[in-house]
C-alpha cells in the first residue's frame, strides 16, 4: 500500500470548489430514472446518457472525479474511446462502484446487508488496470419499527472495512457510504440517533481493519426525517443536526465527506450543502457525491432526444456550478433562475 498515493488521491477529489459526479447506478435504478421521465429504457440510451454528462465542455472545473459502474467503465463512446480514459481526458479521475446489490438480511426482516467481498481483490486489480484510482461502496440501513439492529448495523460496517482494506491495498481511495435511508416515517431525532449510532460503528470497524483515515472519504447521508414523517425541519435545523453528528462521530484525519442526495432535490440538496459550509470551520472538506441532485435534471430535459443533448449538457453544468458555489457557502437560491 502507497498512502502518499491514497492521501493525494483523496485530497484531489474533494479539492476545493470541487465533487464528485456518481454516475453509478445500477442498469436496474438507472431503467427506472428513465422510466420516471417517460423514456423507454435500453443499454443504449443507459451509454449515451453517460456519454452526454462526461462530454459536458468543462464540468471539471467543478468534477474532481466520476464513480462508474461495472456496466459503463466496459462501455466506449460513440467515438471508440473507453469511458473511463473519457473521464481522464475530461480532467477527472475515474472511479468505480464495487458493492454489488444490497440483499435481504437473513434472520433480520426489512433490513439489508451488501454484497460483493468474494472475489473483490481481484476486482480491484482489474478496474485498477482500467483506469480507477478511487471505489464506492455503498450499505444501506432502513429506519422502521423495531430496525435497524445492531446486527444489521455491525454486518454492514463490517463490510464497508473490509472492502476498504482491500481498496487501499490496491493503491484505490475507498469511499465509505453508509446510508440511511430517507425512506419512513420517523422524524429527524430518529435519524439523527441512528445516523449517529452507524457512523460511530463504521469508523470503529474502520480503525479495527487498520484503514489509513487520511486515505479514505466519507460519503454520508444528511440527518433530516422520514420522507413521510408528518415533522417538517427547515434547512437550517438539517445542517445543524448533520454536522453535530459528524463532529461526533468522524475523525479530523479524514480528509472530506462527501454527501449523497438520496432523494433530496437537486436545489434542496445544495442548499444543505451550502448551509453546512457556511456554517463555521471543519477539519474536513464537506462537498458532494450526487447521482440525482446532480444528473437528474438533466435526465429530465434530455429525454433521450438528441435535439435536447446541449440543453442537457448546459442543465448539468449549471448544477454542477452551484453546487461548486455550496462548498464556500456562496449559493443563493436565486442562482437557480439563471440561465446556465
Ligand atoms: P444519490 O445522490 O441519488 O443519493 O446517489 C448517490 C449514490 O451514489 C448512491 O449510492
Amino acid at each position: 500500500m502507497n498512502k502518499g498515493v491514497l492521501e493525494s488521491t483523496a485530497e484531489l477529489l474533494v479539492s476545493p470548489g470541487k465533487g464528485i459526479l456518481a454516475t453509478d447506478a445500477t442498469e436496474g435504478t438507472m431503467d427506472k430514472r428513465m422510466q420516471a421521465v417517460e423514456v423507454a429504457p435500453s443499454p443504449e440510451l443507459r451509454r449515451k446518457f453517460r456519454e452526454l454528462l462526461l462530454t459536458t465542455k468543462d464540468a471539471s472545473e467543478f468534477i474532481s472525479g466520476v464513480i462508474l459502474n461495472d456496466e459503463i467503465i466496459r462501455q466506449k463512446t460513440s467515438g471508440g474511446i473507453d469511458f473511463a480514459k473519457l473521464v481522464e481526458n475530461q480532467g477527472m479521475i475515474p472511479g468505480i462502484k464495487v458493492d454489488k446489490k444490497a440483499n435481504d438480511m437473513a434472520n433480520f426482516p426489512g433490513e439489508k446487508i451488501a454484497e460483493g467481498l468474494d472475489g473483490l481483490r481481484d476486482r480491484f486489480i482489474e478496474y485498477k488496470n482500467m483506469g480507477a484510482r478511487f471505489a464506492k461502496w455503498r450499505a444501506v440501513i432502513t429506519i422502521g419499527e423495531g430496525i435497524p439492529t445492531d446486527v444489521c448495523i455491525e454486518s454492514n460496517a463490517e463490510s464497508l472495512a473490509r472492502y476498504a482494506a482491500l481498496a487501499q491495498e490496491a493503491d484505490i481511495v475507498p469511499i465509505v457510504e453508509p446510508e440511511v435511508l430517507m425512506e419512513g416515517n420517523h422524524g429527524i431525532g430518529r435519524c439523527e440517533e441512528v445516523t449517529k449510532k452507524v457512523l460511530k460503528s463504521v469508523f470503529k470497524k474502520l480503525t479495527d481493519h487498520r484503514i489509513v483515515l487520511a486515505g479514505m472519504l466519507l460519503k454520508p447521508n444528511v440527518v433530516h426525517p422520514g420522507k413521510d414523517s408528518q415533522e417538517k425541519a427547515d434547512n437550517e435545523v438539517v445542517a445543524e443536526k448533520t454536522l453535530k453528528v459528524l463532529h461526533e462521530t468522524v475523525p479530523e484525519e479524514v480528509p472530506g465527506i462527501l454527501f449523497l442526495s438520496g432523494g433530496d432535490s437537486a436545489p434542496e440538496m445544495t442548499q444543505h450543502l451550502d448551509l453546512m459550509n457556511e456554517k463555521g470551520s471543519h477539519p474536513w472538506e464537506l462537498a458532494f457525491s450526487f447521482e440525482r441532485a446532480l444528473e437528474g435534471p438533466s435526465l429530465e430535459i434530455w429525454k433521450g432526444n438528441d435535439a435536447n443533448w446541449e440543453a442537457a449538457q448546459k442543465e448539468f453544468y449549471k448544477r454542477a456550478r452551484l453546487n461548486s458555489l455550496a462548498r464556500t457557502g456562496a449559493y443563493t437560491k436565486e442562482m437557480e433562475a439563471e440561465n446556465g
